[in-house]
């Protein structure tokens, strides 16, 4: 006779359907209400150009827009994006051409091993859409819960600038 699972190992039975636009693609799912927003574009959409590094909002890797915002997307559940609009870092190059920002980080060599990329890029992405004038102080602020292992910070306030003033 089998003993019953421990209730952390019980699968949930109870799916939640949502409709989250993605990158402007409206997308109907049955999802687990315990699934991470992050989780859910990585392995549901496929979408995974969102990386997932702490996975407790420290690391600001999994960075997206959620209605135009940035959020960690680790922190989120996919069900708390029902009805809402998520832009990930694949909507950012258009037309086979990358964005401003994107050529910018290419330019200036923002990036090494790519890890913190996608969410720098998505963190920084409103404000240079919004073309507001940023100082180097204001950038490194912005950029400030965006951790970068390879401590490339000069290269990305480089490219941040660069993208703003071009
Ligand atoms: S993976 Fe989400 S903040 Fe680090
Ligand atoms: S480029 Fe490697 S973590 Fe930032």
């Amino acid at each position: 006779m089998g003993c019953a699972k421990p209730p952390n190992e019980r699968e949930s039975k109870i799916m939640v359907k949502v409709t989250i636009e993605i990158n402007d693609v409206v997308h109907d799912a049955d999802v687990d209400p315990r699934l991470l927003l992050c989780d859910f574009l990585r392995h549901d959409v496929r979408l995974t150009g969102t990386h997932v590094g702490c996975e407790q909002g420290s690391c600001g890797a999994c960075t997206v827009l959620f209605d135009e915002l940035p959020v960690r997307s680790c922190t989120m559940l996919a069900v708390q994006a029902d009805g809402h609009a998520v832009r990930t870092v694949e909507s950012l190059a258009r037309d086979g051409g990358l964005s401003k920002l994107q050529q910018s980080f290419t330019d200036c060599h923002a990036l090494q091993c790519g890890f913190c990329t996608p969410g720098m890029l998505m963190t920084l992405t409103p404000l240079v859409e919004s073309g507001q004038r940023l100082s180097d102080a204001e950038i490194r602020e912005a950029i400030s819960g965006n951790l970068c292992r390879c401590t490339g910070y000069q290269q990305i306030v480089d490219a941040t600038r660069h993208a703003l003033d071009g």
